[in-house]
């Protein structure tokens, strides 16, 4: 992907020829002065109504995006971390060094920049402005990034989903995982209660996790309650189409699938899915896509009052084989709002062996659901509480810590391959 691949996206509507003389607007160089901009906004300064928050990452680039509540240009200014001597008594505290300067002519009130040519496994720092005219400015506080590590470098992750409806809960969540300090968060969707209901995307997901997202990349598996709306697309940038795709992280591969839409034999996102699956050599394979092929919830899949559960979402039935065929190690999922991890499971069984893991993340703070009242045969652990995921690797040891809301350990996984 170009740095403007993505960009351009965001032109939907506008002439091609315009897009072609906005991108010639744009440029890189150093920035010996920087400008000096207060981030206490001010009548007829444009403000900061999201973010800034970070998107896709990799050993080279980073995506930031933010939304200022009038049209307005887009700068980023950024710089790599150094150590600085320490400053004598008296002396003024340095700031970090932001010598480095992206920048938009583009009028926008949603702003997405792609910085490239970045040093792998690098800490940065970043400030974004916008600005409507030389005295109507706006800037970000200084922030952190990290770009993706060495393929043999340790890392972790953190999973949450389903924190829409309850934006007290999910911060308390968000915040919980920007204290594990993650290389990236895995939220497996229903982020907000109706995608298309603007204003929820900021109150429901942007807002309540504004200080994790302003420091650690955030991936979405898109779930039924973004309701595949124009703002999903407007809010994120992950790699085309974006409702499905995949990444790289250290020497795992990741891969994010819709399970709203058709993932039939002959489909296209089954088509992309079978090819990237079967191109990946990476160590680790994990899946994530919001609806669970197993699960011991309670009405979803039959009302356990008075009938049985079919133990699994429709979507997704007919997955396991294909996570199966191409040696997936984990699937991510959530649409249920509680935890439950699965036996590694192969041809409809337990295989300690060769089996495959589900484990269901929907605890993020949406109202919790029931488990039947009899066990499945395929669970290895349930919860039923708000919780999170943190995820580490290294070469071939996998572990994984579930903690609930309150940070209390309930589960532990550890793999060796
Ligand atoms: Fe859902």
């Amino acid at each position: 992907m170009t740095k403007w691949s993505v960009f351009d996206k965001k032109l939907r509507g506008y002439p091609a020829l315009m897009g072609s003389v906005l991108r010639r607007l744009t440029i890189i160089f150093p920035v010996c002065l920087l400008t000096v901009a207060s981030p206490i906004h001010a009548a007829g300064q444009p403000k900061i109504v999201a973010g800034p928050y970070l998107q896709h990452v990799t050993k080279t680039s980073i995506t930031i995006m933010w939304e200022t509540d009038t049209p307005s240009t887009s700068i980023i200014k950024f710089g790599k971390a150094r150590v600085i001597p320490k400053p004598k008594k008296g002396e003024p505290i340095p700031t970090a060094p932001l010598d480095q300067q992206v920048a938009s002519a583009e009028i926008n009130t949603i702003h997405e920049f792609v910085i490239e040519n970045l040093d792998t496994q690098t800490d940065y720092f970043y400030q974004v402005y916008s600005r409507r005219s030389n005295d109507q400015e706006i800037a970000s506080a200084i922030l952190p990034f990290q770009t993706a590590v060495h393929d043999e470098s340790a890392f972790a992750y953190v999973v949450m989903g389903d924190n829409r409806t309850y934006p007290k809960r999910f911060k308390q969540i968000a915040d919980r995982a920007m204290a594990e300090r993650p290389n990236f968060v895995l939220n497996v969707g229903d982020v907000v209660s109706n995608g298309h209901k603007k204003e929820q995307w900021i109150a429901e997901y942007l807002a309540p996790a504004a200080e994790l997202m302003k420091r650690v990349p955030t991936y979405v598996s898109i779930g039924n309650h973004e309701r595949n709306a124009p703002w999903y697309y407007r809010y994120s940038s992950y790699p085309s189409p974006e409702n499905y795709y995949s990444f790289d992280y250290g020497n795992a591969h990741f891969t994010i699938i819709d399970s709203n839409a058709d993932l039939s034999p002959g489909s296209k996102q089954r088509e992309w899915l079978e090819k990237d699956l079967a191109s990946s050599n990476a160590k680790w394979k994990f899946v994530a896509h919001h609806h669970p092929p197993f699960s011991s919830d309670s009405n979803d899949y039959g009302d356990t009052r008075y009938s049985s559960s079919r133990k699994g979402d429709d979507h997704v039935q007919m997955m396991p084989p294909l996570y199966e065929k191409y040696g997936v190690d984990i699937v991510w999922c959530g649409h249920i709002h509680d935890y439950e991890r699965t036996w590694p499971l192969r041809d409809g069984k337990v295989d300690q062996a060769n089996g495959v893991i589900y484990i269901q993340a929907g605890g993020g703070g949406a109202e919790l659901e029931e488990f039947a009242p009899t066990r499945s045969w395929f669970t290895a652990k349930v919860l039923r509480n708000w919780q999170y995921c943190l995820v580490t690797i290294h070469d071939g040891t996998f572990r994984m810590m579930a903690y609930d809301m309150d940070g209390r350990l309930y589960d532990f996984l550890e793999l060796k391959k």
